[in-house]
This record gives structure tokens, sequence and C-alpha cells, in this order.
């Protein structure tokens, strides 16, 4: 018999009230509007504000929208997944906190952690579940509040992230639609051109780390730039290959949103048009885990059955991926 097919079966998404606009951090560092937006493709982004507000909430916020949309209660839902880089406390898990926030309780909740790869990541584990049977109903959570590691001194990083979260239901398909095909990838060596120094076990907290502001992301952007051009074009190509699919079959190719210029160049390499893509990085900016979820959740009205969809992402770790899914209602 054949294994179970995971579909994704709906979609959610929260952004704080809160935009940060470009001309707001005109006022905070030496950058302007009109380098923003033509380095990046950047407008606003959404800020996460008030005390002791963290990543959960925003996740919290969108599971409740996917169970209210969907008629399902706590209890319908046997595995919650979250990805993060943001998590709420470095233990216990944000998964764990957004379960005890919506009211799940006795299941399976853990956190991924594969930076702005996190939801290609998380995904192609939830569907893992599904295709061996050991789960029926899945939310993927992909959220960051990247607010929180962002120095606003620093306008190499601070003018191009965003907070907010997305989330998707996964279940087993009853059509034959879903996931079809996923591809992971990593290489730890490219960690230096892109973490968060202090923090974890190697460098914890220390007066001279908070002083040396070794708790906000450092980024070479030249460096990650190139390899994601790279990372995002060749495991695109490799799935499309493998799965005999030429770029005027795709119907919507969903890249993670870290600047414009790069999702244009890879665009490019795969000879997609402007049409083909989902863009909401104008709007939120870079999101991390959140970018692909948002995207499907803006765009749910307007997927079709049978859609055919490449996710890619690239970012810290290096960690990439790719997945291509046929959209199942
Ligand atoms: O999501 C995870 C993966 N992350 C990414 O994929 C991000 C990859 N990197 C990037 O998107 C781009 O490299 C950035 C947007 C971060 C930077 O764009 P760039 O075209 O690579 O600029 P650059 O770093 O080469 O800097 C060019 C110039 C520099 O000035 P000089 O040295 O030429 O005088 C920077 O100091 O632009 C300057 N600059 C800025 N100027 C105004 C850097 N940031 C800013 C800024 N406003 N915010």
């Amino acid at each position: 018999m054949a294994h179970p097919i995971a579909a994704i079966t709906a979609t959610a998404g929260y952004v704080p009230e809160y935009v940060l606009k470009n001309k707001e951090l005109e006022g905070m560092v030496a950058t302007n509007d009109d380098w923003i937006q033509s380095r990046t493709g950047i407008q606003e982004r959404r800020i996460l504000k008030g005390i002791g507000k963290g990543t959960s909430d925003m996740g919290a916020e969108a599971v409740r929208q996917l169970l209210t949309k969907q008629s399902l209660q706590a209890s319908d839902i046997d595995l919650l997944i979250c990805a993060t880089v943001t998590p709420d406390h470095p233990f216990p898990s944000t998964a764990n906190i957004i379960c005890d926030k919506v009211g799940i309780r006795n299941i399976g909740s853990f956190d991924i952690s594969a930076a702005c790869s996190g939801f290609v990541y998380a995904l192609t584990v939830a569907r893992q579940f599904i295709e061996a049977g050991n789960a029926q109903r899945i939310i993927v959570v992909g959220a960051d509040k990247m607010s929180s590691i962002i120095n606003y001194n620093d306008r190499a990083t601070c003018v191009l992230f965003g907070d907010g979260a997305g989330a998707v239901l996964v279940e087993k398909s009853e059509n034959g639609l879903g996931i079809v095909d996923s591809l992971l990838k990593s290489d730890g060596a490219g960690r230096q051109y892109l973490y968060q120094k202090a923090g974890g076990s190697a460098y914890p907290a220390t007066q001279e780390s908070v002083a040396a502001k070794e708790h906000f992301v450092y980024q070479d952007g030249r460096n990650v730039f190139k390899h994601a051009v790279n990372g995002m074009a060749t495991i695109s190509q490799e799935i499309m290959q493998r799965n005999q699919l030429q770029s005027t079959q795709i119907d919507w190719f969903v890249p993670h949103q870290a600047n414009k210029r790069i999702i244009d160049m890879v665009a490019k390499r795969l000879d997609l048009s402007e049409q083909q893509l989902m863009l909401n990085i104008q709007q939120f900016g870079n999101t991390t885990a959140a970018t692909i979820p948002l995207c499907l959740w803006q765009w749910e009205n307007q997927l079709k059955k049978e859609d055919k969809l490449i996710l890619t992402a690239f970012g810290g770790g290096f960690t990439w991926g790719a997945i291509y899914l046929k959209w199942a209602y």
C-alpha cells in the first residue's frame, strides 16, 4: 500500500500592529528610504511591542486563528512544531509555551532551530510524522521576534528584520495532493557569517558580552547574499530536476524573504517570471522563520487545488532547503 501523503490544509498568520517604516529608521541610524528600498526592497516591517511579549504570543495568535478557521478543538491536534531562532526562553521550547497559551495539552511539541530555513525544516519533519502514520493533524508554526535580537544602532542589520508568525495545518492528504518532495542541507562552516554570538553555552551572558553587544545578530551581508542566491537557486534546480519539473510548470515560487535582489537573482537563474513569485518583503521585511508561512497565508485565496509550489529558504548555519508540493485545496 502507498504511504500516506502529507498536505497543508489551512494557513494562518499574525503580524504585530506596530509598523516601523523606513522613515523612522532614518532617525535612528545613518540610512535612508532610498538605500533601503533599492538595496533590499523593504518599505516597512512590524515590531512586537510590550514588556514580556515574546515569539510565543505571535505564534499563539496564529494557532488560535487556525483552530477557529477550521473549527478544531485543541484536542484535535496531535503534534505542534515551532521553527524559531528567537525562542521566548532558551528553555522550555516556544512550542511548549504556544500549546499552553492556546490550551493544547498532552501532545508532543518542540522547536526547530534552522534560522531562516526553519519553516522548510519544520514542514519536512511534520511530513515524516504523517507519512509514517505517527500523527494525523500537526500544526507547524514559523515565528520570530527578530526585534529582540537586533541592535537598532547597527544600520547593516536593523533595516532588514521584522516580527511575525505564520502557521499551517498539516494533515494526511485525502486527495493525493500535498508534499511531493523535500530537500534539506546545511554547512556549519558558514556560521561565522550570520550568527548571534552570546547567550548560548559557548558564551553565556556576562556584563562584558552585553556591553560588547554580542547578543545581537551579526551578519556579513555580502557573503550571506552570495551564498543565499546560490543555495536557493541550486537546491530549487535539484528538486525540480528530480521531479521533472520545468520552470513554466511552477504556479508559485515561494522564496524566503531576505532581500528582493536575492529573490530576483534566484528567479532569473530559474527562469521564473515575477507573476510566479510570492513577495511580502516590502511589507514585513525579513521575519526569519515566518516569511514563507506568512506568504502562504496572504496568498491562500489565490491558490488553487493542484497548483504546483516550490518553497525554498536559506539562512544562518548555513542551512537551506526546498519543498515541492501540490496545493491540496
Ligand atoms: O535571512 C537570512 C539570510 N540573510 C540574507 O540573505 C541577507 C543577505 N545580504 C543582504 O541582503 C545584503 O548584503 C544587505 C542588504 C545586508 C547589504 O546590501 P549590500 O548591497 O550587500 O551592501 P554592502 O553590505 O555591500 O554595503 C554597501 C554600502 C556600504 O558602504 P561603503 O562601504 O560602500 O561605503 C555600507 O556601509 O552600503 C552601506 N550600508 C548602508 N547604507 C545606508 C549598509 N547598510 C546601510 C544602510 N543604509 N542601512
